[in-house]
């Protein structure tokens, strides 16, 4: 499977990190997997919230650290929000049920190697890291499943 790698982006402070939030945000389609991979206190979970609000979600983001998973509904569009931080057994995931919900709906997922076996495959794989004060980012599109995410990434950056 051919693989597409985008950046490093440097993101100086937490506003960097939403304004990327900001701009993945048309990533964000039913049928779609992205995996969010970084250490504790990385940034995923901020950049989840930016691309939620700019899809119009108004109010509370929250780690879904202890109840696995969220579910915004964007007028069509389902975002599924997951952390995977806590899970004891991969195999939990497989009661989610996320193949079938995967039709109608975005995954956004953190800690996605806890699950491993059990999740759907990524699109994109975001990668985010420390950086001296700030933060660094910097995308995979896995092109096996859609290759206009290419050209869909090429408008938005
Ligand atoms: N680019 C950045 N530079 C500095 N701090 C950031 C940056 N992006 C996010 N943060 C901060 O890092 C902290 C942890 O972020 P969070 O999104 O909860 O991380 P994660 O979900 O990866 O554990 C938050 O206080 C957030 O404001
Ligand atoms: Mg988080």
């Amino acid at each position: 499977m051919s693989e597409l790698s985008f950046g490093p982006f440097e993101l100086a402070d937490e506003e960097a990190t939403i304004k990327l939030g900001q701009r993945l945000a048309p990533l964000a389609k039913a049928g779609r997997c992205i995996f969010l991979v970084g250490p504790l206190g990385a940034g995923k979970t901020t950049l989840v919230r930016s691309l939620l609000r700019s899809l119009g979600h108004i109010g509370a983001v929250r780690s879904p650290t202890y109840n696995l998973m969220e579910n915004y509904q964007l007028g069509e569009l389902s975002l599924l929000h997951l952390d995977l931080y806590r899970l004891g057994d991969p195999e939990e995931v497989e009661y989610l049920g996320l193949r079938e919900m995967l039709d109608d709906s975005c995954l956004l997922v953190e800690w996605p190697d806890r699950g491993i076996g059990f999740l759907p495959a990524a699109d994109v794989v975001i990668h985010l890291g420390y950086r001296k004060a700030g933060r660094t980012a910097h995308l995979e599109i896995k092109n096996g499943l859609s290759i206009d995410l290419e050209a869909e990434f090429k408008n938005i950056s």
